[in-house]
Parts: structure tokens; C-alpha cells; sequence
């Protein structure tokens, strides 16, 4: 059911050659290593199940979903129909004071899918673009309820959260900050929760530093919780190379989290749908947040699309003042845009039929196994998973971080794995139709690279 129609057959509409290097001038790349990139670039003409293809026809197994979020696989017949059907009935209506019928479709499935509570969905076209529009709920909930002084949010180093100005604020990665000026005010930080010391190659949850959480505390003794509208995690921090949550350390989090009536935010971006073997971490760790954001795997990474769940008791206090004015001022021409809820509609189905929301927790035991094999290869310091993310820490190489892992990741792109690399750390999430023999083709694949490195 999960196996690719044709896994090792080229494309039978390959370009038939290489973009020249002429061609490669006008796009400026986003997170690219520009001018090493247009050097050598590495481009991808086709997908189909778990392999892309490069323009001269190479098969390359996708051992990262895209970028965490083809989590159906690449191609799939459900989501290209509906994304087409769609096209042709209607390719946009205004979302603002309008709507089409598959955006309320939409938000009822995703409602039945997350966990209990988190009844109101608002769609985004992003990532970055959820991030942001929940950290302004936060805000003006409290406003709305007559809090208006809380208005600081708290990130975590080493947090991710896209790259708009709410995002980077609160997000904790030092490089993705410091060319950008002053960032939104009032924001701090929890500590991170890495550990190298104490929980190198723990398997799943590491058992040290739920105590981290406490840190909480300490920022609310500093600014005193009534200046504060939000906390804001990755309940599994991916970008920043798969860092787990101590065991517990979430549910300390939520907790200290009610005592101050602070709102609890679990980004989801990378967590959501089923890459942790739950529809989401919120339904895996059990610990239900106030909002929620979600992306990448919400289309399948086929049509662009992010949105927040809020609890409904959030999105009530809202709703309040003369019924002709907008409650509350925000949202994107592009919101619930329908190919992006027809591609949606489509991957929920997807997801239903083939299981894909649980699968990753039958696959990871396997995944856990190949993964710690490379234990004993060189340079590896530390190796983590949960579901089906992973993550290899390698040691740097003195003066040039990052320089190790990106070196692997172009080694492993020519011998036919595309693999993800953040500074020295690799990290792994395949597609969700994932078989063993692609998880052993990947690992093996790193394992030699790795001996070379
Ligand atoms: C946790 C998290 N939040 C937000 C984002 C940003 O999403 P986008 O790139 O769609 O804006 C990402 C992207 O990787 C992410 O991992």
C-alpha cells in the first residue's frame, strides 16, 4: 500500500537537461549557501512516493519528507486531484467577509483530529505566518479580557519559529537573529534543554532536565506574570536539530503555565501530522496547549498553508461589540485559500486511508534501531529520535562549524539520499510511507559517508 508505484524508474518527463549556469543569476535562494549552491547546484525535476529525480533522471531517496512536510510521500493521487478539481471549479474566493464551502469543510476535519479543546481553527499560508498570527492572539486575548499589560512572550533558546519579525523574536537561534535589528520588545527566554552531558544517545524522551522547565518561574519572578501573554515551544524542537523534551518537562511547563495564567503555544509545524506517530505532539505527549500551530504537513507540502487551533474559550472572548465590525483584525488574502483547502482535504483523506498518522509509531522502533547503529561511526557525539525525526550530532571540526555535516549532506545528495543538515547535525524525517528497506538504504548510506568524513 505504501510502496512507490515506480521506485526505480526515471521520470518519463525529466527536463532534458540542467539549468545552465546563465539561469541560476535572478533567484535570490532562501537559507542557501548561495554561491556554493550555484557553483554545483542541486536540483530536483521530479517526485513520486519516497524518490525525487534530478533533472538528468538520478534517483534520490528523500529521507526528509521535503523539509518535514511530504509526510504522505510525493505525488499523491488523492491531493493531485483535488488540487486540480479545484483549479478548474474555482481558483480563488476572498476570505475576508466571504468564504467557500471547503475552508469550514476543512476546519471541522482538523478539529476532529486535534486533541480535545482546541475547537477554532484560523487558516495562514505558513509556518512563519501561523507563528506570528498566534503570538498576536495571545496578545489581544488578554487585551480582549481586560489584560492589556500582558504583552510579553516567551520563546526558548534554540527555538525555531519561522522568520517573521513575531518569530524570530522569540525564537532562540542566535544566526537567524542577529543581522535583523531590534526584534519585537518584551520578548525572553527559556533555557534549552540539550544536554549532551547527561543524555547523549538517550533513546527517545532523555531523562534528565525536566527541571527546566522550572526556568519558567524565574522569568515570571523577573517580569511578574502579569506581563506575560504567552510561552511558546517546539514540543520536539526540530530545526535546531531534533531536541527532545526531558521526560516531563512539558507537562511542568503546562502547569506552571495555569498557575499564572500565562497561554501556552505548541508549535507544530514540524510535529503535526503524524511524525511522532500521534496526529500531533499535543496528542502524543498528552499535554494540550492553548494554541497550536501547524503547517508543512497540513497540505503535504503541496499547496502552501499553515493555520492555529485555538480553544474555544479564546477565540469567544472575541466575540464581542457591535456584530458588523471584524473581531478580531487579522488574516491574509490567501487564507484558506481553496487550493490550498482542497490539498488539505485531500491529505487528511490520504492520511486516513493509509493510516499515516499512526504509522510512524509502528515504524520507529525500526527507525530507532538503523539509527543507533551509527554510534560507532566517526565523529558521531550524539544520536536522538522519537517517532520518525532524527538526530546525529557530529563533532565540529575545529574553526568551521557546520562545515562537517555539510559536506556529508552534499556526499550523501550524490550517492543518492537527500538527507538535512543544521549546523553539525543531521536530521531525519522521512516521509511517512517509509518501508525499512529506504530506512536502511538512507542509513547505510550515511554510515559510509560518515567513514570518509
Ligand atoms: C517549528 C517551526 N515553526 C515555524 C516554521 C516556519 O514555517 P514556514 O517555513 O512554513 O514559514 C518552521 C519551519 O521549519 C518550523 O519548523
Amino acid at each position: 500500500m505504501h510502496k512507490d508505484p515506480h521506485p526505480a524508474v526515471a521520470p518519463s518527463t525529466a527536463p532534458a537537461a540542467g539549468t545552465p549556469a546563465s539561469r541560476l543569476d535572478a533567484y535570490w535562494m532562501p537559507f542557501t549557501a548561495s554561491r556554493e549552491f550555484k557553483s554545483k547546484p542541486r536540483l530536483l525535476a521530479k517526485a513520486e512516493g519516497m524518490h525525487y529525480w534530478t533533472p538528468e533522471g538520478r534517483q534520490v531517496l528523500d529521507a526528509v519528507a521535503g523539509l518535514w512536510c511530504v509526510n504522505a510521500g510525493h505525488a499523491r493521487t488523492k491531493i493531485v486531484r483535488a488540487i486540480a478539481d479545484q483549479a478548474a471549479e474555482m481558483d480563488f474566493a476572498p476570505p475576508f467577509n466571504m468564504a467557500h464551502p471547503k475552508a469550514f469543510e476543512l476546519a471541522e476535519k482538523l478539529v476532529e483530529l486535534a486533541p480535545a479543546g482546541l475547537d477554532k481553527v484560523f487558516f495562514t499560508n505558513s509556518g512563519s505566518e501561523a507563528v506570528d498570527t498566534a503570538l498576536k492572539m495571545a496578545i489581544a486575548y488578554h487585551r480582549a479580557r481586560g489584560e492589556g499589560q500582558r504583552t510579553r512572550l516567551i520563546g526558548r533558546e534554540r527555538g525555531y519559529h519561522g522568520v517573521n519579525f513575531g518569530g524570530i523574536s522569540v525564537g532562540g537561534i542566535a544566526g537567524n537573529r542577529k543581522s535583523f535589528g531590534t526584534m519585537v520588545g518584551g520578548v525572553d527566554h527559556l533555557r534549552h534543554t540539550h544536554d549532551l552531558k547527561k543524555n547523549a544517545f538517550s533513546r527517545g524522551l532523555p531523562e534528565h532536565g525536566a527541571e527546566l522547565a522550572d526556568d519558567l518561574e524565574r522569568i515570571v519572578t523577573l517580569h511578574d506574570a502579569s506581563t506575560i501573554a504567552a510561552v511558546i515551544v517546539e514540543p520536539v524542537a526540530g530545526s535546531t536539530g531534533v531536541l527532545l523534551p526531558p521526560k516531563g518537562y512539558l507537562e511542568r511547563l503546562r502547569t506552571i503555565c495555569d498557575k499564572h495564567g500565562i497561554l501556552l503555544i505548541f508549535d507544530e509545524v514540524i510535529t503535526g501530522f503524524g511524525r511522532l506517530g500521534a496526529p500531533f505532539a499535543a496528542s502524543h505527549f498528552k499535554v494540550t496547549p492553548d494554541l497550536m500551530t501547524v503547517a508543512k504537513g497540513i497540505t503535504n507540502g503541496a499547496v502552501p498553508m499553515g493555520a492555529v487551533f485555538a480553544k474555544r474559550a479564546i477565540h469567544d472572548v472575541f466575540m464581542t461589540g457591535p456584530e458588523h465590525m471584524v473581531e478580531f483584525p487579522h488574516g491574509y488574502t490567501y487564507s484558506a485559500h481553496p487550493l490550498a483547502c482542497a490539498a488539505a482535504l485531500g491529505t487528511l483523506e490520504t492520511y486516513a486511508d493509509e493510516g499515516l498518522l499512526t504509522r510512524g509509531a509502528k515504524m520507529a522502533p525500526v527507525f530507532e534501531h538503523a539509527l543507533h547503529s551509527l554510534r560507532e561511526s566517526p565523529n558521531v557525539i550524539d544520536i536522538r529520535n522519537i517517532g520518525l525525526v532524527g538526530g546525529i550530532e557530529l563533532e565540529s571540526i575545529p574553526g568551521s562549524p557546520g562545515k562537517r555535516a555539510f559536506d556529508i549532506f552534499r556526499a550523501c545528495f550524490e550517492r543518492g539520499v537527500l538527507i538535512r543538515t543544521t549546523g553539525d547535525i543531521i536530521a531525519l524525517s522521512p516521509p511517512l510511507i517509509v518501508e525499512e528497506s529506504h530506512i536502511d538504504q538512507a542509513i547505510s548510506t550515511i554510515a559510509d559517508v560518515l567513514k570518509s568524513a
